[in-house]
């Protein structure tokens, strides 16, 4: 998969993607992740990114000319109906589709190619939704100063999800979410800590026991704090 982030703080990006899961997955060449500074695709003299909103109001709004310059760059046009298949051009803003872990495993099964639009300010002028953008995603209801955090969240929790980006030591299918419900509780040695003992159906070997054990406590735990991720009649949706 390529993914390329179009941002005006690059910067911001430097080390992020250098750990763990992500790095291991641009070393294997899973992912072909890059950063783009918007003020590389402008040409006024002034190398504006933003401006003033049309019929006043606070804050700055993100000029459509360099974003549009750069969609024909890295998708090789900027007419939406025409887009390659696979590619998804998604703004990262705060009155996008809600992001969840089946909008990742959207993403990770269907497209080959992410942009990433980094709204900042007051915004992103509307045109830039009208006619490129294919998907406009929020992380979450609150507000962030701008989208980088939330390409930062969105790329992760895809990268981590395409075929071999896990080790084969780990599976996403045993994921928070995957199954609609929370993660059980893990431990590990020692068997007893400052008194705090694992619960000893974990050490006893028998796998079945284990796994309902695992569902049990899943379920529980979903129950007591995500009870919106149960269906009506306890069901996961
Ligand atoms: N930009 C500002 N707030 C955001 C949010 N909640 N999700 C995505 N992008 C944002």
């Amino acid at each position: 998969m390529k993914i390329d982030i179009l941002t005006i703080f690059p910067e911001f990006f430097k080390e992020v993607f250098d750990f763990g899961i992500i790095r291991r997955a641009k070393l294997a060449n899973i992912v072909d992740l890059n950063v783009h500074d918007i003020r590389e695709f402008t040409t006024d003299k002034h190398r504006m990114t933003d401006d003033r909103p049309f019929g006043g109001g606070d804050g700055m709004v993100l000029k459509p000319e360099p974003i549009f310059a750069a969609i024909e760059k890295l998708v090789g046009t900027s007419d939406r109906e025409n887009y390659p298949s696979g590619t998804k051009v998604i703004l990262l803003s705060p009155q996008g589709r809600v992001f969840k872990q089946a909008v990742a495993r959207e993403f990770a099964e269907e497209a080959t190619h992410l942009v990433l639009i980094c709204g900042r300010y007051e915004g992103v002028d509307e045109r830039v939704n009208e006619t490129l953008v294919t998907d406009e995603i929020s992380i979450g209801d609150y507000v962030l100063s701008g989208g980088e955090p939330a390409a930062v969240v969105l790329t992760d929790a895809v990268v981590r999800l395409l075929p071999d980006a896990l080790g084969s030591d780990t599976s996403a299918e045993n994921d928070s979410f995957s199954d609609g419900l929370l993660d059980c509780p893990h431990y590990t040695r020692p068997a007893e800590f400052r008194g705090m003992k694992v619960p000893e159906v974990l050490l006893n070997g028998n796998h079945a026991e284990i796994e309902k054990w695992r569902k049990g406590k899943a379920l529980e735990k979903t129950t007591a704090i995500r009870k919106d991720l149960l269906g009506a009649n306890g069901e996961c949706e």
